[in-house]
């Protein structure tokens, strides 16, 4: 089959993306608002984000980060603590400040030493966002040591994400960057209620490469790669033209010094490069009449949100990406994701 040379489609939304605050905040906003007009912003902020003022305030300090001439809208995220107060959710949902809250099992990941302890704790919070509508977006893997790393997705939605389901028939659940055939196959098996979000990276390299030639430290994030089974799985069920699942990039910087170091960050930028490696996957699986239903439909209808008018455009091509953006006021710099295999085309 031949390429088209170009592929036009409604403007797409980013349903996970890491933002930071501060300089870095500076650094990526410009990045997610070149490519997507909305973005759900993930409010593991240190401290994190548990107020609607808090939100609000944040919400701010975005939209005044992107700059003039670009369109985007920030659409917030409540962090769950065991001590999520149901008023809060329901009227923050209400005002129009959270489109959902986010579940961090408690030590899962990156700054999420705040999150749940246990489901029991969060039941009345998580009743109130049933009643409002309100999504819960959930970092999927449990944080028992004994359980392997490779494993704690699959884990989490036997032990953890199944109960939860059935205890709140009614709840929208996201499975956020699901990494696993088991992750794909648990978002089908619960129907319109459940979506799952899949993110670039995942779709592009399996657990081999975090170790190709030695330890690539760019490649880590939370949760980690799969085997090669696994990230088919994801290609399938994202070009599948499901509704249930959509893009999520997880675009989540660190500085080069915290990744590059004994200890390094979970956590992958891939913001500058997103649509463009969407793309390349979609094409690769012959697959590009369903990318539009991926990026830009399937995302805003679970989210009762209207899909983008604009249009974009993205051009056989090579990639037009720097390899790394600079921190202001700073000497560091993060970097920018960039797959072992070429990428064919450029927004
Ligand atoms: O790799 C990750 N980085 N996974 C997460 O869940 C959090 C994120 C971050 O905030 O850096
Ligand atoms: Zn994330």
């Amino acid at each position: 089959m031949t390429l088209p040379s170009s592929i036009t489609i409604r403007r797409p939304d980013d349903w996970h993306v890491h933002l930071r605050d501060g300089p870095m905040l500076q650094a990526c906003a410009v990045h997610t608002a070149r490519q997507f007009a909305r973005a759900v912003i993930m409010p593991n902020l240190v401290p994190p984000v548990t107020r609607i003022a808090e939100a609000s305030a944040y919400r701010d300090r975005i939209r005044r980060a992107v700059p003039a001439g670009l369109t985007f809208e920030p659409l917030m995220t409540c962090y769950l603590t065991d001590s999520a107060d149901p008023v809060e959710l329901a009227n923050g949902k209400q005002q129009g400040v959270w489109v959902a809250a986010k579940l961090y099992p408690a030590h899962a990941t990156t700054n999420s030493a705040h999150g749940v302890t246990s489901m029991d704790r969060i039941a009345k919070g998580l009743e109130a966002m049933e009643k409002a509508g309100m999504p819960l977006l959930v970092h999927g893997e449990v944080t028992d040591a004994d359980v392997d790393i490779f494993d704690r997705e699959a884990v989490f939605l036997d032990k953890v994400l199944a109960p939860l389901l059935r205890r709140h028939q009614g709840l929208k659940v996201v499975l956020e960057h699901i990494t696993t055939k088991e992750g794909v196959a648990f978002v089908e098996a619960n129907g319109a209620r459940m979506g799952g979000t899949i993110t670039p990276h995942h779709l592009s390299y399996n657990r081999n490469a975090i170790f190709k030639g030695g330890i690539r430290p760019h490649l880590y994030c939370l949760p980690i790669a799969k085997s090669e089974e696994h990230r088919l799985a994801l290609r399938r069920a994202a070009t599948s033209g499901s509704a249930q699942f959509f893009l999520g990039t997880d675009t989540a910087p660190h500085t080069a010094d915290t990744k590059e170091c004994a200890c390094g960050c979970a956590g992958i930028f891939n913001a500058p490069v997103a649509m463009q490696v969407y793309t390349q996957v979609f094409a690769e699986e012959n697959a590009l009449d369903h990318l539009e239903a991926f990026a830009s439909l399937n995302g805003p209808r679970f989210y009762g949100l209207l899909p983008n008018e604009e249009r974009i455009t993205l051009s056989a091509g090579s990639l037009d990406v720097p390899e790394r953006i600079d921190v202001p006021g700073s000497d560091k710099s993060v970097v920018v994701f960039r797959p072992d295999t070429p990428i064919n085309w450029s927004l």
